[in-house]
């Protein structure tokens, strides 16, 4: 069952007036067209298992998307691609492929995936071995390592345990001495995957000391061990991989670039489909739960290298936008409430200062105007009648419900997208980061429900 749009608010989700209990009807068994898009599933897919990613995709939401989308062999764009969900799905069924990250770890692990065809695997399982014995060997003696931790990595607590640094320093030695690049990238991988389950942080989901967790402190760890174990997974799969990619070859773009860039990429209605989800309305930060395998893996040097991501980051965070004045929507959205949703959350807590609604209403502001862009951006580089499909989450800020979904399917409407159907495949969703923070109105989760939803936009013909 599909909730057709054109023109009308979507059937299956109650829309959300202010001030009322906003709701979202559950479907029925089998009720969704698309699969559940969560990455849960990935963490048992090969390749995809690498590197846990929140919000990912799942493979098989791509796969099926891919199928039914295109018929013949095309060029599928994720402008927001992440760990390469999408990605790798669109190489192995033989497409071309474009992708967009401003993350480098997760622009490590797109390009790595994307060249598992050309990885020799005895040279790997030689490299594996080579690590195994320089790692007993090292452990064995009081051998002083010479990597030294990233100066500017700076936490509250220790972030590894004295034994578990030395571990963590002599790995770093051994990756120094691969000669072949593209090892040695997987060699990183393998480490920056791993290497927050050997520290005394842990992903809550956000990245936060295991002491506030209840958790404790890790004295020493099996590191080698555990790494070892990462690079035969990776092995097992890259042998997966290279059987199961049509031609062995692929043809692949992972651009480290914002998305709003894509000019500079792109040629006008150049692209076949699009699959993609960009970062959620719930300010989850993903440059700064990334900080560790930021800095060990020499991408960030000091805390303005982040900011200058925090700045490119799709919807900016609510930390980047708090303390402005008032910013306005740089669009008009009639026959909607997305202006008075912003007025009541601008009004709310405002004795909190920065804390207060004024803060939030600029992140929400902040968010459409780049879903504005975005949906500009998709008109310009699909080719018509070309789909696009967008996962996003819904939001509750302070309280307040935002149907995101809803609000970005009539802003692409508004500059000329069609939009098909709003889906919900997923009518729960954990791990909202605002409504497990203090800034939470008390009783919300009782009232208001998480989602997620594909919108599926349309170019239309010229
Ligand atoms: C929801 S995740 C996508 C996950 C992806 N579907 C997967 O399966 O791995 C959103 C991603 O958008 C990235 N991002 C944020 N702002 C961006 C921008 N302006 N351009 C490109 N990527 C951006 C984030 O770093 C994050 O990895």
């Amino acid at each position: 069952m599909f909730t057709e749009l054109s023109g009308q608010q979507p059937r299956q989700l109650k829309l959300f007036e202010v001030g009322t209990e906003q709701q979202v009807t559950p479907l029925e068994e089998g009720g969704s067209c698309f699969s559940d898009p969560s990455f849960a599933s990935n963490k048992t897919q090969p390749v995809h298992r690498w590197v846990p990613w929140i919000a990912g995709f799942s493979s098989k939401f791509v796969r099926d998307a891919l199928s039914r989308y295109l018929s013949g062999k095309g060029i599928v764009l994720d402008p927001f691609c992440g760990v390469g969900t999408t990605l790798v799905e669109a190489v192995l069924l033989g497409h071309r492929t474009v992708g967009f990250e401003i993350n480098p770890y997760a622009v490590l692990a797109c390009r790595i995936k994307l060249q598992a065809g050309q990885i020799a695997l005895d040279e790997l399982y030689h490299e594996i071995a080579r690590f195994q014995s320089f790692y007993s060997d090292s452990i064995a003696s009081a051998h002083t390592p010479k990597s030294t931790p990233p100066a500017g990595f700076k936490t509250r607590s220790e972030f590894y345990s004295p034994k578990v640094l030395r571990k963590v320093l002599l790995v770093q030695d051994f990756i120094a001495t691969i000669a072949d690049p593209r090892l040695q990238d997987l060699f990183r991988l393998a480490f920056a995957s791993t290497m927050v389950r050997y520290s005394n942080y842990s992903y809550e989901p956000s990245l936060g000391r295991r002491k506030s967790a209840g958790k404790p402190d890790i004295e020493d760890f099996p590191v080698g061990r555990v790494i070892t174990e990462k690079l035969l997974e990776m092995a097992e799969d890259i042998a997966w991989f290279q059987e199961a990619l049509p031609g062995k070859s692929a043809d692949w773009h992972v651009f480290n670039d914002s998305f709003f860039a894509y000019h500079k990429y792109l040629s006008p209605e150049s692209v076949d489909l699009i699959i993609t989800s960009p970062p959620y309305l719930n300010n989850y930060h993903y440059n700064r739960n990334t900080r560790p395998q930021l800095y060990w893996l020499g991408y960030v040097k000091h805390p303005r290298d982040l900011k200058t991501l925090e700045h490119s980051n799709f919807g900016k965070y609510w930390q980047t936008v708090r303390e402005q004045a008032k910013l306005e929507l740089a669009f008009s959205l009639p026959n909607t409430d997305i202006e008075e949703q912003i007025q009541t959350l601008r009004k709310i807590n405002r004795e909190k200062g920065i804390y207060g609604g004024n803060g939030w209403a600029n992140y929400a502001v902040a968010y459409f105007n780049d879903c504005y862009a975005f949906a500009k951006a998709i008109d310009f580089v699909l080719k018509p009648n070309a789909t696009a499909l967008v996962v996003i989450g819904n939001s509750i800020l302070q309280g307040i419900m935002i149907p995101t979904d809803y609000y970005f399917a009539k802003i692409a409407e508004s500059i000329g997208l069609e939009i098909v159907r709003i889906d919900v495949p997923r009518a729960t969703r954990v791990g909202n980061s605002i409504i497990q923070s203090d800034a939470r109105v008390a009783g919300d989760r009782e009232t208001q429900r998480l989602y997620e939803a594909v919108v599926e936009l349309r170019k239309r013909p010229t």
